[in-house]
């Protein structure tokens, strides 16, 4: 069992304490200290201040006169260096322990950083014990490494500017289709709908002997949404502009570095389109307004990446943002594999699906830089793809961004708004029964419409040069594996 261990170490002329209750009033007298995030307190505002930082020691060093901590509370990549008289150093006070300490914040002599805490108090609010922490001060973690540790490794600097960056990414998300005018709906993530057809299902019942048909929960079979698109589909036939963000769950028995049994997709559904371009601007936009929201809000913690654990990346990135993205068709895609000199393990020929090995020799085709592929065969794709009905290739209006490091980042299509192929099409598969409400949304004031998907941890890893997914999502599940 954890043993809190509260310890104050104070010297013995300082108390700030004096809040008292008057007419059942807490006041606070001019010296309590004021408590501040660590970002706060190297803002610098409340330089001369008495204040109050709680955090865990990401570094000690005792010196003879004094001992200079590195004191972090996730606010800010950078921790606020606390410098103590010696007679505050304590044997308690590691690398890893959790700390309060007051004192006045001064300007720092030292370059680094603008400001540092002078303590005269320090209280260990929860020991560490240095030997067994898997973390040791001064060393630098690789991902695979803090990988096996779930449950602590948001203490380590890397993760946890992955988690700012992972926060700031989901308000720019929000924020570009806030100012584009789509309306968020919250989609469901129990359903019974199987979107993508892939059968790749979580099945939802509650846990007990097993369930005979007529006696579900739910009365039909349920499910862990794989896609949020069917319901985006349905508002979008009152609202011209949505789009959803949350989770989704597909039992791919994928060990790969880009598939999770539970990832974020960011999913938008448009009315009225023209044409696939309706979509690629909205794709391109976002990409582009997202990144530029990130790389601006959060320059320490991205350089954290770009400079020590994906070194040469951020020019990977500069690129992309720069570029106007490509648009090539299936076919055009198909004639570049099969005419270069690459040995693929996977066929090329028209009608494959297009696997890793294709996505990420033609994104190096195009320069290293995101592409669209357009029109792929009717075949490979859902149901809901809208026809192109063209001969002798049959396609459909779909489209796949393809970006460096990641090969597919998003995938969507026009969908088809037409009754009498979309029923065709269902029958033909025995659905039409099962889809009888999709069938009534081109019954009752059909539109041409279309989205996408894109895969939130992918952009991740494609924005930051992270290799394997898992180190970009907090508590990864995939299959054989679900941590805590
Ligand atoms: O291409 P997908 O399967 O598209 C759909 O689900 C559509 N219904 C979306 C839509 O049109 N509204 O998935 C979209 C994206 C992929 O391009 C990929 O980035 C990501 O979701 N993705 C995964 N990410 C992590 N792990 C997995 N197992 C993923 N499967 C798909």
């Amino acid at each position: 069992m954890f043993q809190a261990v509260t310890k104050t170490l104070s010297v013995a002329s300082t108390t700030y304490v004096c809040r008292g209750i008057l007419l059942g009033i807490r006041h606070y007298c001019k010296k309590t200290p004021t408590k501040l995030r660590v970002s706060q307190a190297l803002s610098g505002a409340d330089l001369g201040a008495n204040v109050k930082v709680q955090g865990w020691v990401r570094s000690v060093r005792p010196q003879k006169a004094n001992v200079f901590l590195h004191v972090n509370d996730g606010s800010s990549l950078q921790p606020l260096q606390v410098v103590a008289g010696a007679e505050l150093n304590d044997p308690l006070l590691t690398f890893g322990s959790a700390v309060e300490v007051t004192g006045s914040l001064k300007k720092s002599p030292h370059k680094k950083q603008p400001v540092e805490l002078e303590a005269d108090q320090i209280t260990v609010i929860g020991e560490c014990n240095p030997v067994d922490f898997p973390f040791k001060i001064k060393e630098r973690h690789g991902l695979e490494y803090i990988r096996q540790f779930p449950h602590l490794r948001c203490r380590t600097n890397a993760f946890s500017s992955l988690l700012r960056i992972r926060s700031e990414a989901t308000t720019a998300v929000h924020s570009y289709f806030r100012e584009n005018d789509f309306v968020q709906i919250h989609t469901p993530i129990i359903t019974s709908n199987d979107c993508e057809g892939a059968g790749e299902l979580f099945q939802v019942e509650p846990s007990g002997p097993e369930i005979v048909e007529d006696e579900y929960f739910f009365s039909v079979p349920a499910f862990l949404t794989v896609s949020g698109q069917l319901h985006l589909e349905v508002i979008s036939g009152a609202f011209s502009r949505v789009y959803t963000f949350g989770p989704t769950f597909r039992a791919e028995n994928s060990q790969s570095r880009r598939h999770l049994a539970e990832f974020y997709m960011v999913e938008a559904e448009i009315s009225f389109t023209e044409s696939i371009e309706d979509l690629t601007k909205v794709m391109e936009d976002m990409f582009k307004s997202a990144t530029e929201h990130v790389l601006a809000h959060c320059v320490e913690d991205v350089d954290l990446f770009h400079k020590h654990v994906t070194p040469g990346h951020r020019d990977t990135v500069d690129a992309m943002m720069k570029s106007s993205f490509p648009v090539i068709t299936y076919t055009e895609a198909v004639d570049i594999l099969n005419r270069s000199s690459e040995k693929f393990t996977f066929p090329t020929d028209w009608g494959c699906d297009l696997k890793t090995e294709h996505e990420k020799y033609l994104v190096k085709h195009c320069g290293n830089a995101p592409v669209f592929v357009t029109d792929y065969p009717y075949d490979l794709k859902p149901f809901y793809a809208r026809d192109n009905q063209d001969h002798p290739e049959r396609t459909a209006a779909a489209v796949d961004l393809l970006v460096p490091g990641v090969g597919e980042l998003c995938g969507g299509s026009l969908r088809e708004e037409r009754l009498d192929l979309l029923s065709a099409r269902l029958e033909e598969a025995g659905l039409e029964d099962t889809y009888s409400w999709y069938l009534d949304l081109r019954r009752f004031g059909s539109v041409p419409h279309g989205g996408f998907g894109l895969g939130f941890e992918r952009y991740l890893q494609c924005i930051l040069g992270v290799d394997n997914i898992k180190d970009v999502i907090p508590f990864p599940r995939f299959s054989h594996s679900c941590l805590l």
